[in-house]
């Protein structure tokens, strides 16, 4: 495991100190480098140090120019316009570096040297109840940043946050206290997902109308949740039965979303119990919360209700109950005093940015985040149908993950279907393709557009082969895996003697910039840009090929041990970067 320096990053290094030496009295000054169309890299940091220096910009850039080392690293630098610096780097320092990548099973990509833990809580649904597209961003962004992170090495504690706690629970465990067969199965049989939903739902169905309609049933109701709080054992018994049924029906889901989920890192609202009282004890003694018409609230000065009066956050009700706050700040107490976080990461709703906001505020004025403890909310966007309006069924309800995963998987099983033109597919191929296909399609659009942005779901355009989707990236995986079984027992070798075309140099300099790419969407909790790296990549190979044949007997050897070392770094990183996405590459499409 050898990182490996990208060019840009040596490139940098080269100019950072030809500066200093060419002038002195300038200090450390940055060349500020960025790719560019123009070269392969453009300097612009000398026009700001032209102006400090009050010197004319187009001489420093000479005098800067004269002091570079000439070497296997530089082709061409030249003085452009105000006094930028256009900067063009060898072939043969572009198939080096390459090399070294390829050498490494990492790519090269660096771990953190400031890595530390981060507790992520992502893929949270609700217990007794249906997983929606919500649950469905969550489950994605969030897996795809646990990935992520652990990649550059940090330590990552995932924590499934489930709904499972709350007055409901009172009338469903009632219900089933008075029809105590409804969640049996017989004995080794084994109930898969829908089945457990489907009873779920039943008896979430059966309470509610009785509820509705029979006031003595909703009093039992009311007696049964101060029995659960109170732990009463029959009651806590039911109640677990329902945790369990839906977790069957959870980890079906998540299963058909070709994701894992731990029992050990499912902890619900519920496993913060025991700390409830000791969270509000503290906060009302150090005075961040106040008693406030019987409830325990904190008040900010720039949260204010419609009547301009200021909304608290209510920790504990003037009944006794406590909420969704008190959970959640007394989850922030585990995660930082016992899990050791440095950083919470939270993947919700952004419709939920107000409580996380109130809630960290308040962790702050507690003391329990503070200048090396930090929590951040990775917020995303609601999923809009093709109508642009909040995705619905056509009777109006949410729609259910179950349903728009099934029908992602149809659709792509045709479309894989039709592209086998020649019938080279089994039956048993085209399902299992038509799985990674329509799985990774979901996932790919949830994670290419910025995840705070709303985005459209339309299944026709994230199948498409052509544009910005998994599929395009699948197939060109894909590709590049067929072209090296023809290539028979010609291997790939990295030949840095050769002059590369410009569409060889586009995908190269390309290739060099993973590194840098993994850090910035690791440190920005941005996994779209890593998915628009990756898409960027197989614009490059498309335009590789379209310039450059690999197997061609016109080439020399070693052009193509040459090209398919390139092609073979690409399906490398293509491979590694989906990885981190939770999409898979299949060998073959
Ligand atoms: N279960 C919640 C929902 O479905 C999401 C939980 C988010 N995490 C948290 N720590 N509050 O909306």
């Amino acid at each position: 495991m050898a990182s490996v320096p990208s060019l840009a990053s040596t490139v940098q290094q080269r100019l950072a100190d030809a500066l200093s030496a060419a002038l002195p009295e300038a200090g450390s000054a940055d060349p500020l480098l960025r790719r560019s169309d123009r070269a392969d890299f453009q300097a612009n940091g000398i026009l700001a140090l032209a102006k400090q220096l009050k010197g004319n910009p187009r001489e420093l850039a000479a005098k800067v120019v004269g002091a570079l080392a000439a070497g296997d690293l530089l082709q061409e630098i030249e003085v452009s316009g105000p006094g930028f610096l256009n900067i063009t780097v060898t072939d043969r320092a572009i198939v080096e570096t390459l090399a070294a990548r390829a050498a490494d099973d990492r790519l090269g990509v660096p771990y953190n040297e400031q890595a530390g833990t981060t507790v992520i809580d992502y893929a949270q649904p609700n217990v007794a109840k249906e997983m929606h597209v919500g649950h469905l961003r969550s489950a994605v962004i969030g897996a795809a940043m646990v990935e992520i992170l652990e990649f550059t090495g940090e330590k990552v504690v995932r924590r499934h946050h489930i709904g499972d706690w709350g007055t409901q629970f009172g009338m469903l465990i009632q219900y089933l206290v008075e029809h105590p067969h409804e969640l049996d199965h017989d004995k080794g049989e084994t109930v898969s997902g829908e089945e457990a939903m489907s009873s779920l739902g039943r008896l979430y169905k059966a309470s509610r109308t009785l509820f509705d309609s029979d006031e003595e049933f909703k009093a039992r109701a009311r007696d049964r949740v101060v029995a659960l709080q109170a732990g009463d054992p029959e009651t806590l018994a039911r109640w677990q039965q329902f945790v369990d049924e839906s977790k069957i029906y959870f980890y079906s889901v998540f299963g058909k979303l070709d994701m894992e989920i731990h029992d050990a890192d499912v902890v619900g609202e519920s496993g913060y119990n025991d700390m409830l009282n000791d969270t509000c004890r503290f906060l009302e003694e150090s005075g961040v919360a106040v008693r406030s018409e019987g409830a325990l609230c904190v008040f900010f000065d720039d949260v204010l209700g419609p009547d301009g009066k200021p909304t608290p956050l209510i920790v504990q009700k003037s009944n006794g109950g406590f909420g969704y706050a008190a959970t959640d700040l007394s989850a922030i107490r585990d995660r930082v005093q016992n899990l050791g976080a440095d950083t919470l990461l939270y993947v919700v709703d952004a419709r939920q940015a107000l409580h996380f906001r109130m809630v960290f505020e308040t962790a702050r004025r507690a003391g329990w985040l503070n200048d090396r403890v930090k929590a951040v909310q990775l917020a995303f966007g609601t999923v809009l149908g093709k109508d642009g309006k909040p995705f619905k069924t056509r009777e109006g309800e949410t729609v259910r993950l179950v349903d728009l995963l099934d029908e992602a998987v149809e659709h792509a099983t045709e479309v894989v279907r039709e592209k086998d033109t020649r019938g080279e597919l089994t039956e048993e191929e085209i399902a299992e393709r038509g799985t990674q296909v329509g799985v990774g399609a979901i996932k790919y659009a949830d994670l290419s557009t910025s995840a705070t942005r709303d985005y459209r779901f339309d299944l026709d355009q994230m199948v498409s082969l052509n544009g910005d989707t998994s599929v395009y990236l699948q197939y060109a995986y894909a590709r590049i895996q067929s072209i090296k079984r023809r290539a028979g027992a010609t291997g790939p070798a990295a030949h840095p003697e050769l002059a590369l075309a410009p569409a060889e140099r586009a995908l190269a300099l390309h290739l060099d910039r993973f590194s840098e790419t993994i850090a910035e969407v690791a440190a920005a909790y941005e996994p779209h840009k890593l998915a628009a790296y990756l898409y960027q990549l197989a614009s490059h190979l498309t335009k590789f090929y379209d310039q450059c044949q690999v197997l061609s007997d016109a080439n020399p050897p070693e052009v193509v041990e040459n090209r398919l070392f390139l092609i073979d770094l690409t399906a490398r990183t293509l491979h590694q970067g989906m990885a981190l996405l939770g999409i898979r590459t299949p060998e073959r499409l």
